[in-house]
C-alpha cells in the first residue's frame, strides 16, 4: 500500500545533479529535472548545450560523472535495456531504424522488452517470437494506426519519407510502453504541416497517459505544445518554467542570440549600440527595447496555426 502511495504521488523521472564530463569538457553540469505523470515538458537550449548528452545519461547510453536518475522513484541502473524495460523510451536525434525491415517489424523489434522473447529472437524470427508474434502484431498494428502509418506497415523503413521515418521512430519508441517518453528533436527535417501533425501526436500520447520530455529547436512547436520547458545553455540549467516565463526570460533570448543581457559583462556597451542604432533607422522594430522583441516571440508563437 505503501508503494502503491509513492508510485502515483513520485515524479515519473527524477534526475539529481547529473553531471557528465569528456575529458576536460563538462557536458552538463548538476541538473536537477523532474517529469510529472501527465506533463510534457521541453528541454530547449543552443547547439551543443549538453540536450542530447543530459538524455544519454537518462537512459543509460552514458554513465553520469555524477548524479542520479530516478523512474517512478526507483534510482535506474545506467544500462539502456534495463531503462526501457523500466519504463523509458526515447528516439534519436539522428534515427536509428532498421533500414531493411518493415514498417511493421521495426515497431515488433521495439516490442520485444514487453514480451518474454529477447531481441534475437525477434530478429531472427524463431518458434519463440512466432508464438508471441500474433499479440504483439495488433498491439504494433494498433500503433500504426495510431501514429498514422498502418497503410505503410509492409513498407521497408528505407523507403519512407523523412517524416515518417520519425514518426516510426516513435511507434517503435511507444511499442515497449513506456511511461515517459523522451523525444530528440522529434520534428527535425519535417515541413510545417508535419511539424503540426507531430505536435497533436505528442499531445495524443501524453492523454493516453505517458509523459513526455522533449528536445526541439523549433520554439514555435515547444511553446505550443509544453506545461513546463527547461533551457540549457552550456551544460547548466538557466531557466525553467511555464512557455510564458522562459519566453519572456530575458536570459533565454540573450542565449539565443548570442547577445549579452542586463547585469552582464558588456551590456553597457550593448545598450550603446543599441541606442545609436536605434536613432540612426527610422524603423521602430530595429532598436527595439528587449520588451518589444519578446511580445514578438510570443505573438508570432499565439499565432501559430
Ligand atoms: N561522446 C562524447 N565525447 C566527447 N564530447 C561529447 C560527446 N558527446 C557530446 N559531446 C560534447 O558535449 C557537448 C554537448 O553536446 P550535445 O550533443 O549534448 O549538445 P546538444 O544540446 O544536443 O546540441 P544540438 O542541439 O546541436 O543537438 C558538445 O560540446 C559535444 O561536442
Ligand atoms: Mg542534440
Amino acid at each position: 500500500m505503501t508503494q502503491m502511495t509513492t508510485t502515483t504521488t513520485s515524479p515519473v523521472l527524477t534526475a539529481t545533479g547529473v553531471t557528465m564530463r569528456f575529458g576536460g569538457l563538462t557536458a552538463v553540469q548538476s541538473v536537477d529535472l523532474n517529469v510529472h505523470p501527465g506533463e510534457i515538458v521541453g528541454l530547449i537550449g543552443p547547439n551543443g548545450a549538453g540536450k542530447t548528452t543530459f538524455f544519454n545519461c537518462l537512459t543509460g547510453l552514458y554513465i553520469p560523472t555524477e548524479g542520479s536518475v530516478a523512474y517512478q522513484g526507483t534510482v535506474l541502473p545506467p544500462k539502456p535495456h534495463l531503462v526501457t524495460q523500466a519504463g523509458i523510451a526515447r528516439t534519436f536525434q539522428n534515427i536509428r531504424l532498421f533500414a531493411n525491415m518493415t514498417v511493421l517489424e521495426n515497431v515488433l523489434v521495439g516490442r520485444h522488452t514487453r514480451t518474454k522473447e529477447g531481441l534475437w529472437s525477434a530478429l531472427l524470427r524463431g518458434p519463440g517470437f512466432k508464438r508471441a508474434e500474433a499479440a504483439s502484431k495488433a498491439r504494433a498494428m494498433e500503433l500504426l494506426e495510431f501514429t498514422g502509418l498502418a497503410d505503410k506497415a509492409d513498407h521497408l523503413s528505407r523507403n519512407l519519407p523523412y517524416g515518417e521515418q520519425r514518426k516510426l521512430e516513435i511507434a517503435r519508441a511507444l511499442a515497449s510502453d513506456p511511461g515517459l517518453l523522451l523525444l530528440d528533436e522529434p520534428t527535425a527535417g519535417m515541413n510545417p504541416q508535419e511539424t503540426r501533425a507531430t505536435e497533436e501526436l505528442v499531445f495524443a500520447i501524453r492523454d493516453l497517459g505517458t509523459a513526455v520530455l522533449v528536445i526541439e529547436h523549433d520554439m514555435r512547436f515547444i511553446f505550443n505544445l509544453c506545461d513546463r520547458v527547461a533551457v540549457l545553455v552550456q551544460g547548466q540549467k538557466l531557466v525553467e518554467g511555464t512557455s510564458e516565463i522562459v519566453q519572456s526570460d530575458e536570459r533565454v533570448i540573450a542565449a539565443y542570440l548570442g547577445t549579452p543581457f542586463e547585469g552582464a559583462p558588456g551590456a553597457e556597451e550593448a545598450a550603446e549600440v543599441e541606442a545609436a542604432e536605434a536613432g540612426a533607422t527610422t524603423g521602430a522594430t530595429t532598436g527595439a527595447p528587449q520588451d518589444e522583441t519578446q511580445r514578438g516571440t510570443t505573438a508570432r508563437t499565439e499565432d501559430g496555426q
